[in-house]
């Protein structure tokens, strides 16, 4: 291994020159349509109303591009581990079927657009593989190449892959494709201000009021007159479905290396074991491409990220010869319970809100695949699969009793059981770059002494609906492990369903 440790964040966000931001809006405006998240899903949406007609502004919180859909690992395939075959268990074989067509749509329109808009994303088909090494694993994966094959996608199993170690077997679909995420987001942003759509950044959207219009709020005092409104804030900033009780939010590493371009893989894997390993490689230059591995899925605020980032570390250079370790971040996404992205009317009483979250970590296809399903239905048609992803959906006991039952019962935990539970000793006890939830004055304060020694303390309550936060030394970041809000040492936001900073405390 190379000694050597690497800090630098996403490979993707560091390879763009995304510009100067684009300002909020100078005073009140009206739309068509308001987009609230300026990632892949949002983007995706307004570039498509835009397309056809519709008057739309996009609200982004912080900058396009810049929060899930830049530290994806930026595979684009219908593959979706072992998906089918808990599909057509749960949702029967044309659940199944309108999974693997919905997906592929999205990777063909994806296509169809960098080609349409000449895009340089480094784009390049490849296979998906979703593999087991151990033999006990095997039947798993056999069960989904066929279940797979049955949702209608060009699946095989097989027993051989490029990887330099053996697997026992695998799936293998052919036809999908990897890109550079930022790149063809911030290709997609400039088009759709070509086209007319307005794109404000910096700017947080802090309420909304349905009706005819839907006016929403934003942190700058400016009000966004809409007629229809989409929530594609990654988890949903507002939640009049209590959809936060059927989404789990889960935080996952990845590092990323130069190898030799003969040597790196030319295709995409998966494997649910070891917690999950995900591996792909990217063009890098000079000879080289960078491999990027993803993995260790964790509860955010619930681990030791130091640690799992070193056995990330280690498992790639267990697998692979002559890496140079460069890049190292940290991605999120949301599972809903039952493994369906949540992607439709917002509410049961929702005329003209739409909401677009949950892809359990496969945002990319999930969300080109709802900026089209929400265009449609904003204009009135219906997509085939739109019943397949509508958050209105009953629970069912057989699809999402388990996995429901629990999210609820760790919700629960750390909303109730935190408040009784002791905190940490004293501040005087923490180390420089650490930070602990301590007491101070009765009220429970989260602390954080920077590299000079200096403390800084703000509420230890998540601003979204009270749960503790905790610390995330290797991120430098207090995390919420309810919904997955996550606050600068500051208390600033650095990710939602919060739409306020933790408060400062004086210590
Ligand atoms: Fe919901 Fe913190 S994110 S309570």
């Amino acid at each position: 291994m190379n000694a050597e440790r690497e800090t630098r964040g996403s490979y993707w966000l560091e390879t763009v020159s995304p510009g100067d931001p684009a300002p909020p809006p100078s005073g009140d405006i009206a739309v068509d349509v308001a987009v609230v998240g300026g990632g892949v899903a949002g983007l995706s949406t307004a570039w498509e109303l835009v397309r056809r007609g519709h008057e739309v502004a996009v609200l982004e919180a912080d900058r396009i591009a810049a929060g899930v859909t830049g530290h994806t690992t930026a595979k684009l395939t219908a593959l979706h581990t072992l998906v089918y075959d808990h599909l057509r268990r749960t949702r029967g074989r044309e659940g199944a079927r309108l999974y693997a067509r919905s997906q592929s749509a999205a990777i063909r329109r994806a296509a169809e657009i960098v080609a349409d808009l000449g895009i340089d994303c480094e784009w390049e088909e490849a296979a998906a593989f979703t593999y087991a090494e151990q033999e006990q694993d095997v039947a798993r994966v056999r069960a989904e190449a066929e279940a797979a094959r049955e949702a209608g996608l060009p699946a095989e199993f097989v027993t051989g892959t490029e990887l330099p170690y053996s697997i026992a077997g695998a799936v293998r679909v052919t036809g999908q494709a990897q890109f550079h995420p930022c790149k063809y987001l911030l290709a997609l942003a400039e088009d759709l201000r070509r086209r007319g759509g307005a794109l404000y950044e910096g700017t947080r959207v802090v309420g909304l009021t349905e009706g005819e219009p839907c006016v929403l709020s934003t942190d700058t005092g400016v009000s966004v007159r809409a007629g229809e409104v989409v929530i594609a804030t990654h988890y949903p900033v507002f939640d009049r479905a209590l959809l936060f009780t059927r989404l789990s939010p889960r935080r996952e590493l990845v590092v990323a290396a130069t190898l030799d371009a003969d040597r790196a893989p030319r295709h995409m894997y998966i494997t649910p074991e070891q917690g999950t390993r995900s591996v792909r490689s990217a063009p890098f230059g000079d000879g080289k491409r960078l491999l990027i591995v993803t993995g260790e899925h964790f509860t955010p605020g619930s681990a030791d990220v130091e640690e799992r980032f070193d056995r990330l570390t280690a498992w790639a250079d267990s697998r692979f010869t002559g890496l140079t370790f460069t890049h190292r971040w940290a991605t999120q996404d949301n599972d809903s319970t039952d493994s369906v992205p949540l992607v439709g009317p917002f509410h049961p009483g929702s005329h003209h809100t739409y909401v677009a979250t949950g892809f359990g970590g496969w945002g990319l296809s999930g969300g080109i695949m709802a900026g089209g399903l929400i265009t449609d239905l904003v204009e009135g048609h219906t997509a085939e699969w739109a019943g397949l992803y509508d958050p209105r959906r009953v629970a069912s006991v057989v699809r999402e009793g388990t996995s429901f039952l629990k999210h609820q019962a760790q919700v629960a935990r750390h909303f109730v059981g935190d408040r009784l539970a002791p905190v940490a000793g004293s501040v005087e006890d923490l180390a420089p770059g650490d930070g602990a939830v301590v007491r101070v004055g009765g009220h429970q304060c989260a602390v954080h002494r920077d590299g000079s020694g200096r403390l800084q303390a703000v509420s230890a309550r998540c601003t979204h609906l009270g749960c503790l936060v905790s610390f995330n030394r290797a991120e430098q970041a207090w995390e919420c492990p309810c919904h997955g809000s996550r606050f600068a040492p500051d208390g600033r936001i650095l990710q939602g369903p919060a739409v306020r900073p933790l408060e400062m405390r004086h210590i």
